[in-house]
């Protein structure tokens, strides 16, 4: 009888938990190791100078070109690249638009992340590089899987 009444508690406490976790469900990243694209990535087709602000300093294998640090970027080089993936493998590694020497078209890139399902989204955090970053870019939203797609949050460095 005492062996029944602890297995029945056993189950009601699992219960519990399971009801807990579907309540609350927990925090994780959303992005990590999703399908990412982009339309454009520095150094995909062919190797490409860029240089970093102005006061950035010097890392190991890096070159300091009239005051600016600067390095390549090259797809096929394991140490240069800087592909799509890179911007959701949860490490130090960075995705990279083309630099702008390449054409003024490239002003304009798309990052696409596949989350491959709907989900309740509970901020957004979005890290950037050491680099001129974009004067204005857009967060947009698709819900029937890229077919369209809708602005969601604007991002401006500033208030025009
Ligand atoms: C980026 O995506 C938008 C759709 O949201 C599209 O209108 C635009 O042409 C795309 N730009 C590039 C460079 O592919």
């Amino acid at each position: 009888m005492a062996g029944a009444s602890a297995l029945a508690t056993l189950l009601l406490l699992h219960l519990c938990l399971v009801h807990t976790e579907v309540l609350t469900p927990r925090y994780f990243n959303l992005a990590s190791k999703k399908k990412i694209t982009a339309t454009a990535t520095c150094g995909d087709e062919g190797q490409e100078l860029y240089c970093k602000l102005v006061g950035a300093n010097a890392d190991h294998d890096e070159h300091v070109i009239q005051g600016q640090v600067c390095d390549i970027c090259d797809a096929t080089n394991e140490a240069k690249k800087h592909p799509p993936e890179y911007a959701v493998d949860s490490s130090e590694t960075w995705w990279q638009s083309p630099p702008l020497s390449r054409g003024m078209k490239y002003n304009e890139v798309n990052l696409t992340i596949d989350l491959g399902q709907e989900f309740h989204v509970a901020y957004v955090f979005v890290k950037m590089g050491n680099s001129p970053r974009p004067g204005l870019w857009v967060l947009e939203k698709s819900t029937d899987y890229g077919k369209t797609f809708k602005p969601w949050q604007y991002f401006s460095d500033s208030p025009q």
